[in-house]
């Protein structure tokens, strides 16, 4: 097999009524390391914290191989309108399974804007039309109800919590699973 046979095509762009999804450039590190430096973001995701120089270049590296190998795709949220970047969005995707598990995480000047709820509707019509993806699933920790009500405004369904699953800043936490199929996704749309 040659190497074009099993490269992907490049990241796409998406774009919603406020907002581009666009591939990473290696010129986001700063705006990656401020915003998801917060506490309130480590809070909800396994960021490192603090979140120190070169962790975000090696993370948009990390990112583009895990795209080229075919096992994630990440996109940048920029607000449309003026360019700037205000957080990310991924897709983990296991191939045989045809499921991709979904992350999220916006800088928290952009919280409560409704735009986490707009990148999620975007990269689940990306990852059921484009990626063919057979289902998408997401967790998020207990007690993190901004995250869970994105994933119920999106329509995806609650599938149940699975206790003290994580551990997280030396503590167990509870996971809580959201979870759609394409054919939930087609029935909405
Ligand atoms: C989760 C996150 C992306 C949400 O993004 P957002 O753009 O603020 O989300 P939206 O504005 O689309 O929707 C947020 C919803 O949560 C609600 N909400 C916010 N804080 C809440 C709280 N403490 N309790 C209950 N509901 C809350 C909002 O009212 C809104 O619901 P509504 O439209 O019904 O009023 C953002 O909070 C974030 O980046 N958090 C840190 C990282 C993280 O947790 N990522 C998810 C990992 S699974």
């Amino acid at each position: 097999m040659t190497r074009d046979d099993h490269t992907m095509a490049a990241v796409p762009s998406l774009t919603t009524a406020r907002l581009l999804l666009r591939p990473f450039h290696l010129s986001d590190a700063p705006n990656i390391q401020q915003l998801a430096g917060a506490e309130e973001v480590a809070a909800g995701t396994f960021f490192p914290h603090p979140y120190e120089d070169g962790m975000a270049e090696q993370w948009i590296v990390d990112q583009e191989q895990a795209h080229e190998s075919g096992t994630a795709v990440s996109f940048a949220i920029t607000l449309a309108d003026h360019a700037t970047f205000i957080g990310s969005i991924s897709l983990d995707i296991v191939s045989i399974h045809q499921h991709a598990r979904l992350g999220y995480w916006l800088g928290v000047p952009y919280w409560n804007h409704g735009y986490g709820t707009e990148a999620v509707g975007a990269v689940l019509h990306y990852g059921f039309m484009q990626l063919n993806l057979h289902r998408i699933y997401s967790p998020h920790f207990q007690g993190n109800a901004a995250s869970g009500r994105v994933l119920q405004k999106v329509g995806m369904t609650y599938e149940g919590r699975m206790r003290e699953h994580y551990v997280r800043f030396g503590r167990p936490v509870d996971l809580e699973l959201y979870g759609m199929l394409k054919r939930e996704f087609m029935e909405r749309t």
